[in-house]
């Protein structure tokens, strides 16, 4: 299981909202009128800035406690966004959209790659003609040299309450292109553990070309690839439209 509670938790007090950089560099390939839908949107971290800025985006993701958490977010700033609490490997909406956009390489963890493949076709589907896919993606390259496939760390959080830890432990599987990591989040209040939850998660990676290929095969065309850094991170981002 991912994204729970206590994860959702976690990642709103890790990572908050997007920071200009990242939102202005996804602003260069959306108009003002747009309907811009967001897979694996998570607790808002950018729909929130986007809407904010009022462009018209919704979100779909499968885990109740993210959606939740957008959805809370989102009110406190008076705003109401669509959320579709869905699959993406088995989405169907009711729309159609100028834009699909995924942020913070999410989409890698669509696993095993027959589950990305058919996140494409449904992209594909949900997207108007001439529509375009935005995919940020990432390659971990440190766990590419030898020997150091395997990776642990512990990062600590503060909440009003108290603190949230999370220890990690991953293991890289180079020939086949993904991490697979076995995680636990503790809650510790006035020093005492008062929740706990475990998670697992596999990551997959594409190379550049590749990933091309892959868009080619599932019907897009117009292939761009564009190295950014932000968040103090490389990013690998590719931008195709619906052929
Ligand atoms: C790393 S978080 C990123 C959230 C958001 N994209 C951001 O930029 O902050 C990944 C999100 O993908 C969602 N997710 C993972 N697998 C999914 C799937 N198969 N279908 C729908 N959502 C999924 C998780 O629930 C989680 O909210």
């Amino acid at each position: 299981m991912m994204y729970q509670a206590l994860c959702t938790e976690f990642y709103d007090a890790d990572k908050k909202f997007a920071d200009e950089d990242e939102i202005n560099f996804y602003k260069k390939f959306l108009k003002k009128n747009d309907v811009i839908l967001e897979p694996m949107c998570g607790s808002g971290r950018l729909l929130i800035p986007f809407l904010q800025q009022g462009y018209t985006v919704h979100g779909i993701d499968n885990s109740i406690a993210m959606l939740k958490s957008c959805k809370d977010r989102a009110a406190k700033l008076d705003l109401h966004p669509a959320l579709f609490e869905e699959a993406i490997e088995t989405m169907s909406l009711p729309n159609q959209y100028n834009i699909i956009l995924i942020a913070l390489g999410s989409f890698q963890l669509l696993y095993p790659r027959s589950s990305a493949f058919n996140a494409l076709q449904n992209f594909k589907k949900h997207l108007l003609p001439k529509g375009k896919l935005i995919l940020d993606m990432f390659i971990p390259w440190d766990a590419l040299y030898e020997n150091n496939e395997e990776e642990v760390s512990e990062k600590e959080v503060i909440i009003p309450e108290g603190i949230i830890k999370h220890q990690s432990h991953s293991k890289a599987n180079k020939q086949e292109q993904f991490y697979y990591s076995e995680s636990v989040y503790t809650k510790i209040i006035n020093n005492k553990i008062v929740a706990e939850e475990k998670e697992q998660m596999h990551v997959s990676w594409y190379y550049r070309y590749e990933m091309e290929l892959i868009l080619e095969k599932y019907g897009f065309k117009n292939i761009e690839c564009r190295e950014e850094f932000f968040r103090n991170e490389n990013h690998m981002i590719f931008i195709a439209e619906n052929a």
